[in-house]
């Protein structure tokens, strides 16, 4: 088998750059460890900047996202006594849509299904090999045999978990990581949401979201020790920790009953240094992981597919690869700003088992800040909505 760009990794990141690509004439195929069911059966981001948006529209699968995202223009910050909206729109002129996940990846797979291109599930075994050749192959265990795809290049768009950043020479790469002492327990709610927009309580208990899956179901978040497993936590457990972490108004119109979808997420902050090796580009988690309160992950996946869907074309069309060599970099200085924004939004809400009394001083007094300072809402809304690319 033969293609130009193969990519590892059929999850978002993975399969917006394939849709890209396709646009400019530039031949893929996706490799894919999971069943497309399996995939589509993780429930994580929703919340989508304007730069997410635009690329999905120019991957041609913008439709279904008009129809079904419910475009915010404000987040509700409650914390340290103080309780406040943050008016995105009126900040910085932009808001964000939020639109599921799983449901941006069953549209990408859709669209490829429409066009008839190739991913295969179920590869099991994925090997990058010349690397810094300029003829790089992968070889997987797919349909009972050893295969070998060769390529121009290869997008690891693989995860955190994935192969792909392994294969960067050890004397070269460099990881940089704090994990946090907690982790989110998040549920779905067949009952219709309890808020309009976010609610982002830092309580004296800990952490809790109010969030939507989609215009019909609340979606909830609750910081948990790390040692907790998600069947320690019953549906009538969570409601009442809730409850006891977010606003009266809020607490009081919880609607109660089954919950589904319970999962327990670590918090980390990571990043590995380059991106980029020989003819192997990172994308998305297997670069780089933040924490999910600032909502960014699937956010900087996508600003990481902009500047390599660019560079790939400059190099297709007019052969020319500065956007390649300078891949690394330029997707580094923004992921490095998000890391910020996501690592100061986590400790500002979060409760720390090993939290000082200088220290509890020092959330409250930012917290302050922001509830009454124009100026620090125009920094986090900027944030939130996204950084230019
Ligand atoms: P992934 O989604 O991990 O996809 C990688 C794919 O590679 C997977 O399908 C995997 O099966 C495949 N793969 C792995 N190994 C192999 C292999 N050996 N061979 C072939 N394929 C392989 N982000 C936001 O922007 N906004 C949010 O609101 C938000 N909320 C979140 C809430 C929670 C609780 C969590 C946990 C995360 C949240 N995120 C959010 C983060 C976001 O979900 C991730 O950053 C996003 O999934 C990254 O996409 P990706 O394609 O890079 O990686
Ligand atoms: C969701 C996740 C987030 O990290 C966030 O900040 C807001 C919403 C969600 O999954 O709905």
């Amino acid at each position: 088998m033969r293609t130009q760009v193969a990519i590892v990794g059929g999850g978002p990141a993975g399969l917006l750059l394939a849709q890209l690509l396709q646009t400019q004439g530039i031949e893929t195929i996706v490799l894919e460890r999971y069943e497309r069911d399996d995939v589509l059966s993780r429930i994580r981001a929703a919340v989508l900047e304007r730069g997410l948006t635009d690329l999905l529209h120019e991957a041609g699968v913008g439709a279904p996202l008009e129809d079904g995202g419910l475009v915010h223009d404000g987040i509700r910050i409650a914390g340290g006594g103080h309780d406040f909206r943050i008016d995105l729109k009126a900040l910085t002129g932009s808001s964000v849509t939020i639109y599921g996940q799983e449901r941006v990846t069953q549209d990408l797979y859709a669209a490829r299904d429409a066009m008839g291109l190739s991913t295969l599930h179920g590869c099991a075994g994925m090997k990058p090999h010349d690397i810094d050749s300029d003829q790089p192959y992968l070889t997987f265990l797919h349909g009972g045999q050893m295969n070998r795809l060769d390529c121009d290049f290869i997008a690891g768009c693989d995860g955190f978990h994935g192969p792909c950043r392994k294969e960067l020479p050890d004397d070269t790469a460099q990881a940089f990581e704090q994990t946090f002492p907690f982790g989110w327990l998040g549920v779905t709610s067949d009952a219709p949401p309890v808020v309009e927009e976010f609610l982002y309580a830092g309580s004296e208990r800990g952490f809790a979201l109010c969030s939507l899956q989609d215009g019909e179901r609340g979606r909830y978040y609750l910081q948990v020790p790390l040692s907790d497993s998600p069947e320690e936590w019953e549906d009538e457990r969570i409601w009442e920790e809730l409850a006891r972490r977010l606003p009266a108004d809020v607490a009081n119109a919880l609607p109660g009953g089954a919950l589904s979808g319970r999962d327990i997420a670590p918090l980390r902050s990571f990043v590995s240094e380059p991106m980029h090796w020989g003819r192997m580009f990172l994308c998305g988690d297997a670069a780089h992981i933040v924490p999910p309160t600032g909502a960014k992950g699937l956010n900087t996946a996508a600003s990481d597919v902009q500047y390599l869907y660019h560079a790939l074309t400059r190099h297709y069309r007019d052969g020319d690869d500065a956007g390649l060599k300078a891949y690394s970099q330029t997707a580094l200085a923004r992921t490095w700003k998000t890391q910020r924004f996501s690592w100061w939004m986590t400790n500002l809400l979060h409760r720390f088992p090993a939290q000082t009394a200088f220290d509890l001083k020092m959330q409250r007094a930012d917290l302050a800040y922001l509830a009454g300072s124009e100026a620090a809402q125009t920094t986090l809304a900027e944030n939130y909505v996204g950084l230019s690319y």
